[in-house]
């Protein structure tokens, strides 16, 4: 089987979509409810709907995709209403959400936790691509007093971080060490490779158009980054915090990387966007082969299970 087993809960697949592709709307979301998929993440919310950034802000590139969205999205409470008309009031699923400020993240977890909304909080501390607003994650004393209020203010909220790459074992080190300081329930590594840049051969100009052309790496370019960043962060945090792991994947060995590596959720973004709902059909099958052919029963027994010497 593919179960998995991730914040108490049982799922049926590791396999979910990564925030930000096809996941904007009620029907974007419906139709991942209804796939193989074993859950699914909403778009990352903010208090107020987004338009985004004006533009041809995303394109493929021969080994993943380049995007500058800019949070487009239909602001908190659309994907709360959504999310709590659901029959268990989404309490298998991922409601991601960011802020403009301290106070605007708080804002926005105020607004779930007056909600009846049963699932997972996924606090993104790393969208690249808001003009002038720097990914959280990477000011390491921000993060800690943004966590420090957000765990003493919303104890009842089981909550996640979305985290940027990180590059140094130092810069692992720094990060695992405010995570672990809180009941933080999991990290999602990683998000975009931030303010990659790509020249498009056809016109000698940028790929994409918002900020001068720099905007976030997804695809392939980021699969080994991805994997460095859930195995560093699998060796520090506490055994109790869940890793989900994300990044360039394509392929059920993709997935099986990231699980040997310590992630018991794998999300799929930049690969999800031209292939859809059926990608996830053949990576459970891709998946399923290899973990009979390694002899592993379930997708938790090969959790972490990277060979080392
Ligand atoms: C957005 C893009 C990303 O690559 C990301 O990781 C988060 C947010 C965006 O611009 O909407």
């Amino acid at each position: 089987t593919l179960t998995t087993k991730f914040l108490g809960r049982t799922y049926s697949s590791p396999l979910m979509n990564g925030a930000g592709v096809r996941c904007s709307t009620a029907g974007d979301l419906e139709k991942l409810r209804h796939s193989s998929a074993g859950s699914f993440v909403t778009k990352t919310a903010t208090l107020t709907p987004r338009a985004g950034n004006p533009g041809h802000r995303m394109s493929p590139l021969p080994y993943g995709s380049i995007n500058s969205m800019g949070l487009p999205n239909k602001g908190l409470t659309y994907y709360l209403d959504y999310l709590t008309a659901l029959p268990d009031h989404g309490a298998n699923n991922f409601l991601s959400v960011a802020g403009f400020s301290e106070a605007d993240q708080l804002a926005v977890l105020a607004q779930i936790a007056a909600n009846d909304f049963a699932g997972i909080v996924e606090l993104n501390l790393s969208c690249p691509n808001i003009p002038g607003h720097p990914q959280l994650a990477y000011d390491f004393d921000a993060t800690d007093a943004l966590l420090d209020k957000v765990f003493t203010r919303f104890p009842q909220l089981e909550l996640g971080v979305k985290l940027p790459p990180f590059f140094d074992p130092i810069h692992f080190d720094a990060i695992a060490r405010i995570l672990n300081q809180y009941p933080v329930k999991y990290t999602n590594s990683i998000n975009s490779l931030g303010n990659g840049f790509f020249v498009d051969p056809q016109t000698d100009a940028p790929a994409i158009e918002p900020k001068g052309g720099f905007g976030g790496i997804g695809g392939g370019y980021a699969k080994p980054t991805a994997l460095a960043n859930v195995r560093a962060l699998h060796e520090r945090l506490r055994d109790d915090i869940a890793q989900i792991g994300t990044g360039g994947v394509q392929t059920g060995r993709d997935v099986y990387d990231l699980i040997l590596c310590g992630a018991s959720m794998v999300q799929v973004a930049t690969a999800f966007g031209p292939e859809g709902v059926p990608i996830f059909d053949r990576l459970n099958q891709e998946l399923q082969d290899i973990l009979t052919s390694k002899g592993y029963a379930d997708v938790t027994s090969a959790v972490g299970q990277l060979h080392v010497a």
